[in-house]
């Protein structure tokens, strides 16, 4: 019989049985449920809402039904539902009939909602540890890789001569932001909503507080109605997530194109690449390219949770079970994904010769040498064109600009000196840019002394 049998005449029919149960995905939730339901027994307890001895049964009973599933003791029953009923009925056939009082001044859609949230609460801390572990990884490699000078690009076509420790230095600051999100992100997370009962509250005198503490939540719920029905929690978190993803996959095309027989500027480790099953010559880059690929289940979880929460009319209504499966696989995802970038990061061959040798040959100085012209008191407007000519020229002879003789420079403008040749060389193009922020090595070693000092006052 169901637990919540009483009302009805009929069986379900085993297609809704198969339909609507969820324990084949929530028993993930089993951990935070128990530890939920302990809290909860414990309140009943102390308030004298049941006997102090009946909690004391209800909590040992939890324990054990515990120690049985992490065991892999237990055999779900798929026509319990989900991992709630399962626990309860479990409950009762460990301690008896004293286990039926465990849901006095509970409902399903408090204790869901709970669970939900102790479960984004564990997802969100272990996600934050391993952006700091990519973080630290990222910083080291550019402090590695402070002078190792590459070009920088935009439209993909060769623009400035920046370095790799520069480059590198971006995507920690992406990182960044997406731990600072998270951590905003946790704050609402932390508010606990049991208590909230079905969606109005419950008439018996519960202590929310002494059960927010034993849990460790900050704060809890101001309305009942929106704790049993609010996912903004786990929106937050894949909106998080997704934003993440992003910024990996951005990471990820870039390993891939750099790792490329064209560019030639990186060589992934045998670890994280494979190989084909008819080119036996083949070395693919086939972890980045998955990461870069699995971005895109991760925003489906995003826009499948929003369309599933859209228009829902308040309270709870059983639509929201369809939260989980998008939530756990957003966790998942996102945490192999980060799990793998550290390692295959640390363990890339740089080819800096490479990449230095690819700064020549898209005149990546040329900026460079309109701000020489500049400089000496040319408009910059004026200066563009000069120096866009002298491209055209040397694009027409195959040269480079710094090629040209300085003969062939002061044809175009005789504000040119022989010092245009350290004025332009790829070197001083990056160190000269000291702007806070540029590429210059000064600037980037301040910015990373600054990231390391971000880490150390982390939480
Ligand atoms: N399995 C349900 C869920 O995940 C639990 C809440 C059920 N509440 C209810 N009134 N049917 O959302």
């Amino acid at each position: 019989m169901k637990l919540w049998g009483g009302r009805f005449q009929k069986e379900t029919d085993c297609l809704v049985e198969d339909f609507h149960s969820s324990i084949s995905f929530d028993q993930r939730l089993y951990q935070e449920d128990i530890t939920g339901s302990i809290a909860h027994a414990r309140m009943l307890g102390k308030t004298g809402i049941i006997k102090e001895t009946e909690a004391e049964l209800l909590i040992s009973g939890l324990a054990g039904i515990f120690k049985d599933i992490a065991a892999g003791e237990v055999e779900f029953d798929i026509s319990a539902e989900d991992i709630h009923m399962n626990i309860e009925t479990l409950l009762t056939k460990k301690v008896g009939a004293v286990g039926k009082k465990l849901h006095t001044a509970r409902s399903r859609n408090d204790q869901v909602a709970l669970d939900n949230k102790m479960y984004v609460k564990t997802a969100i801390k272990q996600v934050l540890a391993q952006l700091i572990i990519l973080e630290e990884t990222l910083l080291r490699l550019a402090e590695e890789h402070i002078a190792t000078i590459m070009p920088g690009f935009t439209h993909l076509q060769k623009a400035q001569p920046i370095t790799f420790g520069h480059h590198l230095m971006a995507y920690f600051q992406m990182f960044k932001r997406d731990y600072q999100r998270l951590q905003d992100a946790y704050v609402r997370t932390n508010i606990m909503p049991l208590g909230s009962g079905a969606l109005a509250g419950t008439t018996f005198p519960i202590d929310r507080e002494m059960v927010a503490r034993e849990l460790g939540f900050a704060e809890i719920t101001d309305n009942s109605l929106d704790g049993v029905s609010d996912r903004d929690y786990c929106l937050e978190f894949e909106a998080c997530g997704a934003i993440s993803m992003m910024h990996l996959s951005r990471l990820c095309e870039e390993l891939i194109l750099w790792s490329s027989d064209e560019y030639k500027y990186i060589i992934l480790d045998d670890a994280y690449s494979t190989g084909s099953s008819i080119m036996p010559q083949k070395k693919n880059p086939d972890v980045a390219e998955l990461m870069r690929g699995k971005t895109g289940r991760v925003y489906g979880n995003l826009m499948s949770s929003l369309a599933m929460m859209k228009s829902l009319p308040l309270a709870y209504n059983k639509d929201m079970q369809e939260d989980k499966e998008a939530l756990f696989d957003t966790v998942d995802t996102w945490k192999k994904s980060l799990l793998l970038m550290s390692p295959m990061l640390a363990t890339m061959q740089v080819q800096k010769a490479r990449m230095l040798r690819s700064t020549s040959g898209g005149f990546t100085n040329a900026t460079d040498l309109a701000d020489y012209l500049a400089k000496k008191g040319l408009a910059f407007r004026d200066a563009h064109h000069i120096v866009g000519s002298l491209v055209l020229k040397c694009v027409e002879e195959k040269r480079d600009l710094l090629d040209l003789t300085l003969v062939e420079f002061q044809e175009c403008s005789s504000l040119i000196e022989a010092d245009i040749y350290e004025a332009i060389a790829i070197e001083s193009c990056v160190n000269r840019r000291t702007t806070i922020g540029g590429p210059a090595e000064k600037t980037v070693a301040e910015a990373i002394v600054k990231g390391w000092k971000w880490l150390e006052n982390l939480s």
